[in-house]
């Protein structure tokens, strides 16, 4: 027996004892509710589903039954399940079942626990008890009324130095100061619940009795369509409540809400807070304090804050104890009042609230001038510095700039923040040292300049922190090879992903624009979920896309905030594209059914309103921020896109109409389905009418030849609005425009997500490594050899020859061009979903190797637990890991011709692709 191979033994055992060997420890895991919610409380209830994992304890880990059990308290499950009891259902499902008990409402808490039975039948275990509790559904259930303080206005002056504005010329606006509220109670009895439901037109922060109610979290309630929607949090603050003497201080400032964002409107708005505290005595009794006439309020140390513009701090205004009972608030005021208005929906949030993630230590602080430091945090960076012991003294003012890159003579280049002043100043109280960070701000920077602190005192970098903001969603992927370069490019990907998933999918973080720019998300998006979990993210994104639909059906080019300009091609689509990547990603047809009528408005609206004969008329970007453009040059703009705008959005209707096609399938709407295809049909006849002239050249516009240009061809490829012969043709052109073009990319927004997946597809492996791995401008890998850390705007926003670029719109930290991502992970690695079994039920291991890579591999923690692909090879012997989550199939296709050669764990193979299931596997063949 011991001579047995230990693969012989346990098969034997498996054969002997199933039941014994299955059934042991198959207990589900990482339990979550609706978009990946662990344990919520003030859940939305708006996707009631429940989703688990299992362990990977063999190959073919699998699920053939469960059972899910809900009740009212914990303590009866699972045998006394009063509210919900699934039954065993047999079925392979594990995400996203749908909870089909009694109706829910606001503040129920339900207990919850699943089990499983696996592939050969046997009963598994319990999961740990779970639970989720509903927000306030509705607005009716606000009992209060919106607060703020009688605020007085301060001057903001700063000196404008821009390039675009003299030298030190004054320059000065009128603001209203950030509020402070608070209000004392009183608890008598022992306290069993108490939970803190709050929101603002703005940003608030609050605390009971001294103590945050999250610390982590900033920045909050987020950014929506003000005027239709704000989110609402809840927080469980049973702990923080003291029977006694309580206080609960708020402090309220603009955000999104008021402030530069709105300078071109006009608008003179304050930011005003709603919350509502209710008690649970052990007694049974309940008491409500809500925000109302009886609350006070003052300004304090926060005199000034804004997104754009910076934080002001006077710790000569500070108050302590302010937020806790017994202050003395002789000088606070009424507060001003306001009813609740019906018509803005006060909605429990839906995504992870913006979190402070990280620290950073900067790389070296160096004095550029008496008195003035420049900490270097080594990589561009979205949030606040922190400064940490840092010495001042009394009469001098605190002030840091920021900035994503130097002056060659070593002094910070701000020119690229356009009008955002983004400087905070603190102005001590006394001598001293001191810990500080903004709060009402937020800044884009690798760069911090210190100045006004203590005379001859020198700070060294352990006095200076960056805190990294973004909403708190767990990294869920990784890449890596063997070439160092596109390793650091992956690093800028998530770096860029880091810093603009901000509240909403910002275009940039650092300028004075930070907005929900819907190109650059729909590019994005599709590698953004590899990295993190951005269901719940987009998820509400798309609510905000989905509130500024107008009565025809155009989308917004910008959410929120975007009231003009709408349906531009290759933006507004993302009201599309964005729920069917979250669809191939999660699993997720809630988003489609929630907007489905919607959606099917917007393909409409292009049909009705938008074309003429199918063709995409109207405003657009085109190709945007396509370098060497033709156009430009002929027409002396600083941009232009060669690739016309019609042929853009025209396309963009074709594959968004396939989406719909396909979405109105899974969703059981065969006549809708069959309406998609045949519309679809109608824009590819008149897509080749239109564009496409002789011998496959893709380079006309009606009767008119334009420029060709990569784009041109790509976009079609890409979509597949070309017949196979038209196609083939295309494909030759393609190749020949980008020999013609230096073997470079000479894409913008538009065409780069799609330029190396259509090259692979063509047959084009080395030449789409070539542009992968090429270093010289433009290309993704010359932007690594300039130092970046991020995703750049512009292929040359930065240069060591020529140093920065001087075009206003310049960013250091911005996505689009990270949508290369997703190739790194499921084309050189090898890891994707399946586009027939979405949300990675079925995974595909294809890896395209190429270029100078000896090996690559990527990981995910997809819905089922984590699937890896992991290749190297050596001359012409290629070996490959591959991990298959539990109840997860994989399909593996070989990348080579020489099919004898493919082995299996050691077992032969012979085809071009096999079907797994679940496990660790290794793969060898020849190339
Ligand atoms: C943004 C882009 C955006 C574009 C629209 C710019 O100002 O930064 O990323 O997509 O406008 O073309």
């Amino acid at each position: 027996m011991s001579k047995l191979p230990m693969k012989t033994i346990a098969t034997i055992l498996f054969a002997l004892f199933p039941l014994a060997l299955h059934g042991a420890g198959l207990k589900p895991t990482s339990t979550t509710v609706g978009e990946s919610f662990r344990n919520p409380v003030g859940y939305s209830l708006q996707d009631l589903s429940f989703s688990w994992q299992l362990p990977l304890v063999r190959n073919g880990t699998a699920q053939t039954a469960y059972r899910v059990v809900v009740a009212s308290s914990a303590d009866k499950l699972p045998d006394k399940a009063d509210v919900w009891d699934s039954g065993k259902i047999d079925s392979p499902q594990s995400v996203k079942v749908d909870y089909k008990g009694p109706a829910l409402r606001s503040r129920d808490r339900r207990y919850w626990m699943v089990k499983v039975w696996d592939e050969v039948g046997a009963e598994g275990a319990w999961s740990e008890v779970n639970h989720f509790e509903a927000g306030l559904m509705d607005n009716s259930e606000w009992k209060g009324q919106w607060i703020s303080g009688d605020l007085p206005t301060g001057r903001k002056e700063y000196l404008f130095n821009r390039s675009s504005v003299p030298k030190g010329k004054k320059a000065s606006y009128d603001f209203m100061k950030p509020a402070y509220l608070r209000k004392e109670f009183g608890a008598s009895k022992e306290v069993t619940s108490a939970r803190f439901y709050a929101t603002a037109k703005g940003i608030y922060k609050a605390s009971i009795n001294g103590r945050q109610l999250d610390s982590r979290t900033q920045w909050v309630p987020g950014w929506t369509q003000h005027d239709i929607r704000l989110q609402t949090d809840t927080y469980d603050v049973t702990s923080l409540i003291q029977q006694g003497g309580n206080a609960i201080g708020v402090l309220v400032g603009d955000g999104w809400f008021a402030g530069q964002l709105h300078r071109k409107r006009r608008d003179n708005k304050k930011p005003w807070f709603l919350g509502q505290l209710e008690i649970t005595y052990s007694d049974g009794t309940k008491e409500v304090i809500s925000t109302d006439g009886t609350w006070q309020a003052s300004t304090g140390p926060i005199v000034f804050g804004d997104i754009f513009d910076g934080e002001d701090y006077d710790a000569n205004a500070e108050m302590p104890g302010w937020d806790k009972p017994g202050f003395n608030a002789r000088e606070w005021t009424k507060p001003e009042v306001q009813d609740i208005d019906k018509a803005v929906a006060l909605d429990p949030r839906r995504n992870q609230p913006v979190s402070e993630m990280q620290e950073l230590t900067p790389a070296s602080v160096k004095e550029i001038a008496d008195g003035v430091f420049i900490f270097d945090m080594g990589q561009n960076m979205v949030g606040w510095p922190r400064l940490v012991d840092m010495p001042v003294e009394k009469g001098s003012v605190v002030k840091l700039r920021f900035a994503e890159v130097l002056r060659p003579d070593g002094t910070l280049y701000v020119d690229n923040y356009r009008a955002a002043i983004s400087e905070d100043t603190y102005t001590p109280k006394e001598d001293g040292r001191i810990t500080w960070a903004p709060t009402l701000t937020f800044h884009g920077f690798q760069y911090v300049e210190v100045s006004g602190l203590k005379k001859g005192e020198k700070p060294g970098v352990g006095n200076l922190k960056g805190v990294v903001l973004h909403n708190a969603m767990p990294m869920t992927g990784g890449f890596e090879c063997s070439n160092e370069k596109i390793n650091r490019l992956q690093s800028n990907i998530q770096w860029g992903q880091r810093g603009n998933f901000f509240s909403v999918p910002t275009d940039c973080p650092q300028r004075d624009e930070r907005l929900g720019w819907t190109g650059d998300a729909q590019v994005f998006a599709p590698t953004s979920t590899f990295n993190m979990d951005v269901e719940g993210f987009f998820t509400k994104w798309l609510v905000d896309v989905n509130d500024l639909q107008d009565e025809r059906g155009a989308y917004p080019n910008v959410a929120p905030f975007g009231v003009k300009n709408r349906g531009s091609g290759g933006w507004s689509d993302a009201g599309i594209i964005v729920p069917y990547e979250m669809y191939m990603a999660y699993g997720n047809t809630k988003i489609f059914e929630d907007h489905y009528d919607q959606m099917k408005k917007w393909i409409h609206f292009l049909r009705d309103h938008s074309s003429k004969n199918l063709i995409r008329m109207g405003f657009g970007f085109g190709d945007w921020l396509q370098p060497n453009s033709v156009s430009a040059q002929r027409s002396g703009k600083e941009r232009g896109s060669d690739t016309p705008n019609a042929l853009v959005g025209t396309a963009y209707h074709y594959r968004t109409t396939l989406m719909m096609e396909h979405m109105a399938r899974v969703l059981g709407k065969e006549d809708d389905a069959k309406e998609f295809a045949a519309l679809a049909q109608e824009i590819k006849v008149a897509f080749n009418r239109a564009f496409v002239g002789e011998a496959g050249r893709v380079d006309r516009n009606g009767k008119k030849t334009f420029t060709e240009s990569q784009t041109a061809y790509l976009v079609p490829l890409s979509f597949g609005l070309l017949d196979e012969e038209t196609a083939k043709l295309a494909a030759g052109h393609l190749v020949r425009k980008i020999k013609e073009d230096g073997s470079h990319l000479n894409t913008g927004f538009i065409g780069t997500p799609i330029l190396t997946s259509v090259l692979a597809r063509i047959g084009e492996v080395d030449l789409a490594y070539e542009l992968l791995e090429k270093e010289t401008y433009p290309s993704w890998l010359f932007t690594v050899n300039q130092g970046a850390t991020t995703m750049w705007e512009r292929w040359d926003a930065y240069s060591k020859e020529k140093g920065i670029h001087p075009a206003r719109g310049n960013s250091l930290n911005h996505y689009a061009y990270g949508a290369i991502g997703k190739w790194l992970y499921a084309s050189v690695a090898g890891l994707n979903y399946d586009e027939r079994q979405p949300g990675y039920k079925n995974v595909i291991f294809a890896p395209i190797p190429g270029g100078t890579l000896t090996h690559a591999s990527a990981w995910h923690q997809t819905p089922y637990g984590r699937a890896s692909s992991a290749w190297k090879k050596s001359g012409d012997s290629f070996e490959w890991k591959v991990e298959i989550p539990a109840n997860s199939t994989g399909t593996l296709v070989f990348p080579t011709r020489k099919l004898d050669s493919v082995k299996v764990d050691g077992d032969p193979v012979g085809a071009a692709s096999m079907n797994l299931k679940s496990g660790n596997y290794t793969v060898t063949l020849k190339l």
